[in-house]
């Protein structure tokens, strides 16, 4: 099945107006017009997939220490909203049945980032992939990527059919065209501070390229006029109004 992929999807939700990572910011995603959202997964200690960015939690919650030390329970105790805003106060990390849940009201596309705590690439790809396949059907609005390949590679072991986003830092590797040919992702998804002179060397792989993350509509602008596709947005909506009005 094809991918249908927006030019503007939601990072973290839209992490510009709501706690990232959270069923308020999904929400708001949807609330100002966005087609997709991004989110990044990851375990608990007893396995459970969240929806968390950090290894550990200090930032972006009440609590302290690794991720991959709490339990299900432990990170269920947990505030994740009043960091942000005193509005979003009670706010907690949801579990990645309780994002789809919220994705499927919500009518959205989804990129999984699969985002694993050290040394948990493998399980936690598994374990999310296993989420996913249980109740996802509509594969042209879904992407799996992972600066992990590990995470990748289970991917593509246990879902082959299912779209793969390489995930770049902005030093792109030597090995790019074999990870491109071992991975077969649909798409490339690059980090906003990659040097145009690497990025042409992205155009070449002639597969649509994303880019993250992205909040200046001018930057965008002329990242679209070198020949990108799309963007990762804390503010979707404002790049979305500020690119050139789509045929
Ligand atoms: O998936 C795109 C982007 O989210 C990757 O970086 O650190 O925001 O997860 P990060
Ligand atoms: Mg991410």
């Amino acid at each position: 099945m094809a991918l249908y992929l927006p030019r503007v999807i939601g990072h973290r939700g839209a992490k510009s107006y709501a706690p990232e990572n959270t069923l308020e910011s999904i929400h708001t995603a949807a609330d100002i017009g966005v087609k997709w959202v991004e989110l990044d997964v990851k375990l608990t200690k007893d396995q459970v997939p969240i929806i968390f960015h950090d290894d550990t939690l200090e930032r972006t919650t009440n609590g302290s220490g690794p991720v991959a030390e709490m339990t299900y329970e432990d990170i269920r105790q947990l505030e994740a909203g009043s960091w942000y805003g005193e509005s979003f106060a009670g706010v907690k990390i949801p579990t990645l049945e309780e994002a789809l849940d919220v994705i499927y009201e919500r009518d959205l596309g989804f990129n999984m980032e699969i985002k694993p705590c050290p040394g948990r690439e493998k399980e936690t790809a598994e374990v999310a992939l296993d989420a996913l396949a249980s109740s996802w059907d509509n594969h042209s609005n879904l992407l799996i990527s992972s600066f992990s390949h590990v995470s990748l590679e289970v991917a593509y072991d246990m879902a082959g059919d299912w779209a793969r986003g390489l995930l770049l830092e902005k030093d792109l590797p030597e090995n790019l065209r074999d990870l491109v040919e071992f991975f077969d992702p649909k798409t490339i998804n690059f980090d906003a501070d990659t040097e145009e002179s690497a990025i042409e060397e992205l155009l070449d792989l002639e597969l649509p390229l994303v880019c993250y993350t992205v909040n200046d509509p001018m930057k965008a602008r002329r990242l679209v006029n070198l020949g990108v596709d799309g963007f990762f947005s804390d503010c979707p909506d404002v790049i979305e109004e500020n690119l050139p009005k789509a045929h």
